[in-house]
């Protein structure tokens, strides 16, 4: 392990991050990570290619100000997924600063306004009751790898304008990312194959476009001039990315809790209204995300030295329990007002597929609730969620299928 010689010893912390179910337990983490950790540590997490270390923010207020301030906290350079799997292209518009990253944002919002996405409310409709078609009948289903994991992937390839045949694939290469963020083999394994595929795509829809966002992509113009082949492998990676485990993840979570705590299923069950509002609730207890930046200029937080090229990661596991903020953080009250949430980072880089994952995760969850008979964990089953997986991968569930 490698410190640099201006963290202060006393400030090198390691979470208990190897124990099973400490990272998405709502009662664990939440007294692990705000309570039990100082408001700016150093946790000296090696991440490949990238760095040996990175200091973490816990405190509201510091997460804000790392997110809002890119002239000291740059996302240039802050993620290197691309060097990690061999590619140079740049995640856009991710890992770009202002003013590079104002135009591509530009470029894709039109694709993500909530009146464009409430207008796909059929389309994921039927991609929902489809997979729910699929086994109502059996009074069982694994809710993780069933339901939340396929049902991000096939309103994504409609939305890019992939085949919907290519939904194994798809979600093999997800499968593969996100198995085990530390086994790199796997994480080369599902991107390569995913580049491949995007790069092969490319090539069709520039022969034969179409009214799709892929297509739209390829063809694209910013500036008055065509994106290059790096800018577009670039957007299309981000938004496979950023589109399909993550809604898997978070819906993932939220159903093995709902499973859990049948008297809060039964609330939403009888009070379907409640559904938005709990989704952003979940959303606040099982955060899938901390973004990281990479200081360009020296500077002080909370009187601790951050040196130029120092790594800071926004702890939304921590700052979305900080009580100055959430009253009564540790409590799931479903109709929290205001919750602003990290879950979907902040400034200029704040999720631009917000819209889309709220309205696929209230309607994953209305039309799961609105069709099953009350359920419960299946006896038995391993809920656990293992360091290094960003969600429980199995979440299987029983219901009476007498009663549908
Ligand atoms: C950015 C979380 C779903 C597209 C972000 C960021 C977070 C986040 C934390 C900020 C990253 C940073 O500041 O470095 C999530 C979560 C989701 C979700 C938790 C689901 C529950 C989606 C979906 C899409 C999407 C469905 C699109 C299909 C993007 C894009 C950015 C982004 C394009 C980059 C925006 C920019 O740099 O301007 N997301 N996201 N996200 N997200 Fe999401």
């Amino acid at each position: 392990r490698v410190i640099p010689d201006h963290v202060p010893a006393e400030l090198v912390f390691e979470p208990r991050y190897e124990e099973p179910n400490t990272l998405f337990d709502p009662f664990i983490v939440t007294k692990d990570v705000y309570e039990e950790l100082p408001p700016i540590f150093y946790w000296p997490r090696p991440s490949p290619g990238r760095y040996d270390g990175t200091w973490v923010v816990t405190h509201y207020d510091d997460i804000a100000k790392v997110y809002q301030d890119d002239s000291i906290f740059s996302a240039q350079d802050a993620s290197n997924f691309q060097g990690t799997i061999g590619e140079t292209f740049k995640i856009l518009p991710q890992s770009v600063d202002a003013p590079v990253h104002g135009p591509y944002r530009k470029f894709l919002s039109p694709w993500f306004t909530p009146k464009i996405i409430n207008a796909q409310d059929d389309q994921i409709g039927r991609v929902i009751n489809g997979l729910i078609d699929g086994f109502i009948d059996k009074g069982e289903c694994d809710v993780s790898h069933d339901f939340c994991r396929p049902f991000p992937v096939l309103v994504f390839l409609n939305l890019m304008g992939f085949p919907e045949d290519r939904v194994e694939d798809f979600l093999a290469w997800e499968y593969a990312i996100l198995a085990d963020k530390r086994d790199i083999e796997s994480v080369r394994w599902g991107s390569r194959h995913a580049i491949d595929y995007l790069r092969s795509f490319i090539e069709e829809v520039r022969a034969e476009p179409n009214d799709k966002l892929a297509s739209a992509i390829v063809h694209g113009e910013i500036d008055g001039r065509p994106l290059n082949d790096d800018e577009i492998i670039g957007m299309l990676f981000m938004l496979f990315l950023a589109g399909l485990d993550t809604v898997s993840g978070t819906t993932g979570l939220i159903f093995r809790r709902l499973a859990l705590d049948t008297e809060l299923q039964q609330k939403l069950r009888e009070n379907p209204k409640l559904i938005p509002g709990a989704v952003d609730e979940f959303m606040r207890l099982f955060p899938i995300v901390n973004a990281s930046r990479m200081a360009v200029k020296d500077h002080e937080i909370r009187g601790v030295k951050i040196k130029a090229g120092d790594f800071v990661m926004c702890y939304a596991m921590a700052g979305n329990f900080d009580p100055d903020v959430f009253k009564n953080p540790r409590e799931t009250i479903l109709a929290r007002q205001p919750n602003r949430h990290f879950s979907f980072g902040s400034g200029a880089h704040l999720c631009l597929g917000q819209h889309l994952a709220r309205r696929e995760m209230r309607m994953g969850i209305a039309e799961f609730l609105r069709r099953i008979p009350p359920f419960t964990v299946k006896p038995g089953a391993d809920l656990t969620v293992y360091p290094g997986q960003i969600a429980a991968r199995h979440v299987p569930v029983v219901w009476d299928k007498d009663a549908i």
